[in-house]
């Protein structure tokens, strides 16, 4: 029996990579259909014309860092009026809070550059540099209200060298963020992943 496609959509911010990653992995059933970016100027765009895929820009809101309301409800009306099963964010550098989270809710997959929940946020890859952590790495993770929380899908380790600067770690960190990107996204287009928290229980 053939299994059904999955049509996902891409959110991005900037460069893309991670979005390439997806286009050009083994996501099977899971296909990119779309590019939805918020940054007019974002280099994603371009990208995506030179992969075949369709993208657009729409506006955000008025806000730095969230959705305006009523934007982020057009997002989610435009991705489920397309028919899209699944939202991987891949460098959206905006929080969900409304819309989009209830409409897609266990749909929606991040990739960040630590190993959660060590170091949410911005420039997670200069937070573990300036730390001094020895061990790296990046989380796939179902999206939920918090920033950078929700249940972990898979997580890869790098180790950080003596030699190493901000930018050496980073990259050595994005080369396993396209590995696992696909590999979750794989995952749970197949149902070997869910959004559900496992909670172990403390043995007495
Ligand atoms: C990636 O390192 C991704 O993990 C990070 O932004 C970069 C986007 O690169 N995301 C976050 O920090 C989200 N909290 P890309 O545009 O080349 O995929």
């Amino acid at each position: 029996m053939e299994t059904d496609t999955v049509k996902i959509a891409v959110l991005a911010s900037g460069t893309g990579s991670n979005f390439k990653a997806l286009v050009e992995g083994d996501t099977a059933p899971g296909v990119v259909d779309v590019l939805v970016t918020d940054n007019e100027r974002a280099g994603v765009l371009q990208l995506a014309d030179e992969l075949g895929v369709e993208g657009r820009y729409m506006y955000p809101g008025k806000f730095r860092t969230r959705f305006g309301n009523a934007e982020e409800k057009q997002w989610a009306d435009f991705l489920e009026d397309r028919g899209i099963q699944l939202v991987c964010l891949a460098g959206l550098m905006r929080i969900l809070k409304g819309p989009l989270l209830e409409a897609f809710h266990g749909r929606i997959l991040n990739i960040h550059p630590s190993l959660l929940p060590a170091f949410p946020g911005l420039d997670a890859q200069g937070q573990a540099f300036r730390y001094g952590v020895k061990v790296a790495g990046c989380t796939v993770h179902y999206v939920d209200q918090g920033t950078d929380t929700g249940p972990v899908i898979l997580q890869r380790a790098v180790p950080v060298y003596e030699s190493d600067t901000r930018d050496s770690l980073a990259a050595r960190i994005l080369t396993e963020e396209h590995m696992i990107y696909s590999e979750a996204v794989k995952a749970h287009c197949e149902g070997r992943a869910v959004y559900s928290r496992v909670v172990r229980q403390q043995k007495e």
